[in-house]
């Protein structure tokens, strides 16, 4: 890992010949939500500008989508808590991407991020992250980068968990093709979650249109999947032991997975989801746009090891 970064570092434009601009360049992050769970801390404050250890949670997806080297993001957030987001993250200027926003009544499930992004989206295909995921682990980059090369159909990332019954679950078959999905299955049939990063391709819209609610009355991501499968349009890849997809969705959880970000910064002295860093390696940022993140965060851990990455 420590190679592969300072060679980024010195031979820029690394990744150029592995992207071409036929790729998915365009994602949505799902950052609504009430966070009733964490309430009294999201009374204020939205879920996803809570801290992982030293982060906002919402830089860790963000993250996710700038390695796959995905530049045009729509991030849905509650109505009401828009001008929490641009104190911190304004146009995506100073990160070379690009950044817009849009708001939600109240939350309706996951497919309604495709309902509201339909301009957005303009009739391409669009990946999906939901705002409270963290994904961590060794060759992610080419892994997201290849699912980014998606034509049609959907693809999901399957990682294998000890409760499955509180997510989407797929099985699958001998050869890795997805059979069955459900959504938190009361009985065990597989223990694969879904994991909240979806690729799509441009029908997606198209196909939420056709969700009815559930019976917790949100239209469910799985129903949508469904229609893929059903049309043996589902392909999937598996995040496997030597990865990390960690929960966001309780207090306790959040403890957690800033335990791991610690654990891991501490050790190797590399950040997990800096920015700034990926925008600087991805060659879409230099160092004058480094030195404006560094004058707007001030005097922190995080700008000391943005003024290290520079010198
Ligand atoms: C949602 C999806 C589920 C998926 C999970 C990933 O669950 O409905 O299929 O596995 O996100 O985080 P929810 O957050 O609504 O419980």
């Amino acid at each position: 890992r420590k190679y592969e970064i300072l060679y980024n570092f010195k031979k820029k434009g690394y990744h150029k010949e592995t992207w071409n601009s036929k790729m998915i360049n365009k994602a949505i992050i799902l950052a609504g939500g009430m966070g009733t769970r964490m309430s009294p801390l999201t009374k204020a404050v939205n879920k996803q500008l809570l801290p992982i250890y030293d982060k906002p949670l919402i830089f860790y997806p963000l993250s996710i989508l700038m390695l796959a080297k995905i530049k045009d993001i729509l991030i849905i957030v509650n109505k009401g808590q828009l001008n929490q987001y641009k104190k911190i993250l304004p146009d995506g200027k100073r990160l070379g991407i690009n950044i817009t926003y849009k708001e939600q009544n109240y939350p309706k499930g996951l497919p309604d991020a495709f309902l509201l992004g339909e301009k957005f989206i303009n009739n391409k295909n669009v990946a999906l992250i939901l705002g409270d995921n963290f994904f961590y682990g060794q060759n992610l980059t080419s892994k997201l980068i290849n699912c980014t090369k998606l034509k049609s159909g959907a693809k999901v990332i399957l990682h294998k968990v000890i409760k499955p019954e509180l997510f989407g679950v797929a099985k699958t078959s001998k050869t890795g093709k997805i059979t069955t999905i459900k959504e938190k299955p009361k009985k065990y049939f597989s223990d694969l979650a879904i994991t909240g990063l979806y690729f799509f391709d441009k029908k997606v819209v198209e196909y939420a249109k056709k969700l009815k609610p559930s019976l917790r009355n949100e239209l469910e991501i799985t129903d949508l999947l469904k229609i893929y499968l059903k049309k043996k349009k589902l392909t999937s890849d598996i995040l496997g032991r030597g990865g990390a997809w960690l929960d966001t969705g309780s207090i306790e959880d959040f403890y957690k997975t800033s335990a791991f970000v610690s654990a891991i910064e501490n050790r190797q002295g590399f950040k997990i989801a800096c920015l700034e860093e990926i925008a600087f390696n991805n060659n879409w940022i230099g160092k004058k746009e480094v030195l404006e993140a560094i004058q707007f965060y001030g005097k922190c851990d995080y700008t000391n090891y943005l003024k290290k990455m520079i010198t």
